[in-house]
């Protein structure tokens, strides 16, 4: 019978796309399923989306779109993100899904009878983009500490859990268990949290109307973490399905460091209370950042992944973040350094000992692998170094994924040594030396296939194919003297890469709109409220033109707007958008696009036009200007399909 490995990452909130940070947790995820199934465990690894709560209502509701409809398209991302990073879970849970609904609140209505749940009034300061509540001792500047924004005062009734009740149960279960908060480092930090008293918590609500409602009493809805908690069981079929009961409790549930307290301390008082194991551990892994700067949907910092695999392939990108970003540790993402990793192991570290093994084995033995002959004390040392599985396989099993590559890596770079200091190039009249020497490398090339896999999963596979062998199992990444077979023709497995600029204009999506009604707003001299057609679909937009137009002169006109800014409350008043006009010594024109359809895309050139939101500081990084009359970046112009744009001002007007 194969033991099981069961793994779980957090779900992830689909408010907006998949970012640098969900992809880290999907790949430390994936690498670790991978090993184990290489190990020949039956292994379950569950994904999946955390779709109710406030903020998802009310992005959906900005987008213009119902909160399941927006979810729905949501989910697409985060599975093209995972396919993108070559995961490969076992199932993908949606929070919004009625296999999750019905056993949520089958779970609240046990919790509420036998008295874990009781119903009270809840009054308190909440942050919607934590989704959750803060004490004052919390709060930073009186402010949200994650977000840093100005909290609500929210008071509702509500139902509690008693969290208080498993405070004694859990410290005792954290004392014995010395595994189950790791990296080990960060236990004290939670028993003291503990020790310092567990209040109560409230789980539902009843001013919010994207979640689960109880099902008792119906006007509250479950309370975000006692929603998505439960995922975990929910998605294998708690309480009596055979995949709950073959892979509970989880071996190891992965989360960020920002949600850890909700892992560590809520989650095991509701097992607790549902008399349910823990699961074995929960690691939690540490933040990424992008240049010094932490990812944020305001400011812009934001990293696509789908966007960076296309760029430098899966294999680089997985292989840097497991590498580069010790296990529990934050880290620092940059495409230079990216580069430089993939150059230096996968392109010089596997790809060229690959390669020159590779045509030294075409050109002396027609591809086939030599037979050995009579290994010398460096070849018993290659060997000897070779034997990294056990150790490799121990690292993976305390969540140490960086040491593991790292000593993999250390292997790779052995071999490269071995190659340089036997030189068979050198001998290629001594046919059995050679023979040997190859052989050697050969067979811990194969070696080396096998223990990447989980890492770099493709290239590993060009690995083993170049070499004409299969990656089978950890078993067999072990020296043996009988490999045989037939190498491919040598070719690259892993091409350097080099970095890819990106124009900043590549973000933005400019296109023509007309405009259809024009208001005063309400709060503002100088601004009007715009309605307009753009395409096929309907905008309003906020612009600071009242001085230069009347409202006759505009209602009709086609104008160009920044389509993919992201909504932004004018003076009370929301713009979808942005009107562009240029201006010059005190006049303002808005750009012309000429007689086109609305909906028709400018261009720069040749420059693909962004897809997604940006914000007005990504819009600030580029410089529009007039050249004669035309509209150009730098020195190219504006165009639609049809013909330039332009503005009735000369060169050198700005445009904004
Ligand atoms: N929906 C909750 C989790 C519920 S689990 C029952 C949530 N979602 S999230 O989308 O905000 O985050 C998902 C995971 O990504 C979390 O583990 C979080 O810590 C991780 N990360 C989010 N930003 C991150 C970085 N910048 N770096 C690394 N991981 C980070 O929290």
């Amino acid at each position: 019978m194969p033991t099981t490995f069961s793994i779980t990452r957090a779900i992830d909130y689909p408010n907006g796309r998949p970012h640098l940070g969900h992809a880290y947790e999907f790949v430390i995820a994936d690498a670790l399923a991978r090993w184990h199934t290489l190990a020949g465990d039956d292994v379950h690894f569950l994904c999946g989306l955390d779709e109710h709560g406030q903020k998802i209502e009310r992005t959906a509701k900005a987008a213009g779109k119902e909160p399941q409809a927006f979810v729905d398209g949501q989910a697409i991302f985060f599975k093209e993100a995972a396919k993108a990073l070559n995961v490969h879970y076992s199932d993908f849970i949606r929070t919004s899904e009625p296999r999750h609904i019905t056993i949520v609140q089958d779970i609240f209505e046990q919790l509420k009878k036998q008295g874990d749940i009781y119903k009270g009034n809840y009054e308190g300061l909440y942050c919607t983009g934590c989704e959750a509540f803060f004490t004052d001792k919390d709060l930073v500047d009186g402010k949200c500490p994650v977000h840093k924004r100005t909290l609500e005062t929210v008071k509702e009734e509500s139902y509690f859990f008693k969290l208080s009740k498993y405070q004694d149960q859990l410290t005792k279960y954290i004392l014995a268990h010395p595994d189950f908060i790791l990296p080990k480092r960060r236990r004290d930090e939670f028993l003291n949290h503990i020790k310092e008293g567990l209040r109560d918590i409230s789980v539902s609500r009843t001013s919010v109307s994207w979640g689960i409602p109880v099902r008792s009493d119906p006007k509250h809805t479950i309370y975000v973490w006692i929603d998505a908690l439960p995922n975990y069981i929910t998605a294998l079929g708690y309480p009596d399905g055979k995949l709950f009961k073959k892979f509970w409790p989880a071996d190891v549930q992965i989360v960020g460091k920002d949600i850890a307290r909700f892992h560590i301390v809520i989650w095991p008082a509701l097992l607790f209370a549902l008399k349910l194991p823990l699961p074995t551990s929960v690691h939690t892994h540490g933040f990424i950042n992008v240049g010094g700067e932490k990812l944020s949907k305001s400011t812009g910092v934001h990293v696509d992944p789908i966007e960076l695999v296309d760029k430098y392939g899966s294999d680089a990108f997985r292989y840097y973040l497991l590498r580069e970003i010790p296990a529990g540790e934050d880290g620092d993402f940059t495409e230079e350094n990216l580069i430089a990793r993939a150059n230096g192991d996968l392109a010089d570290g596997i790809g060229n000992l690959l390669n020159r093994v590779s045509t030294l084995v075409h050109s002396h033995f027609n591809g086939k692998i030599p037979s050995p002959n009579t290994f010398q004390a460096v070849d018993n040392d290659l060997i000897a170094q070779s034997a990294i599985v056990t150790d490799v396989d121990a690292l993976m099993r305390t969540y140490d994924w960086h040491k593991a590559v790292e000593k993999i890596w250390d292997f790779i770079r052995y071999c490269n040594r071995y190659l340089s200091f036997t030189t068979p190039w050198k001998h290629t009249d001594d046919k059995e030396r050679l023979a040997t020497v190859l052989y050697a490398l050969i067979e811990s090339l194969r070696i080396i296939a096998i223990l990447s896999s989980p890492f770099i999963p493709t290239t590993a596979e060009k690995v083993a194919m170049q070499l004409g062998q299969k990656i089978t199992t950890l078993k067999d990444a072990t020296f043996k003297k009988t490999t045989t077979g037939t190498l491919a023709p040598a070719k690259p497995v892993f091409l350097k890469l080099e970095l890819v600029k990106e124009d900043p204009f590549a973000k933005v999506n400019l296109r023509v709109a007309e405009i259809k009604d024009v208001q005063n707003h309400p709060n503002a001299d100088k601004l009007y409220v715009l309605q307009i057609h753009l395409g096929n679909e309907h905008r309003q937009l906020v612009a600071g033109i009242k001085a230069h137009y009347k409202p006759e002169e505009l209602k009709g006109k086609k104008i160009v707007v920044v389509s993919n800014l992201k909504p932004a409350q004018l003076r009370g008043v929301e713009s979808q958008g942005m009107l562009l006009a240029a201006e010059k010594k005190g006049i303002v024109k808005v750009l012309d696009p000429g007689n086109v359809s609305v909906g028709e895309q400018v261009f720069a050139d040749s420059i693909t036009p962004g897809t997604h939101e940006i914000t007005i500081e990504e819009f600030g990084k580029i410089t529009l200007t007039t050249k004669g009359k035309n509209v150009v970046y730098g020195t190219l112009e504006l165009k639609t399909r049809h013909g330039n744009i332009t503005c009735d001002i000369d060169d050198g007007a700005k445009i904004k």
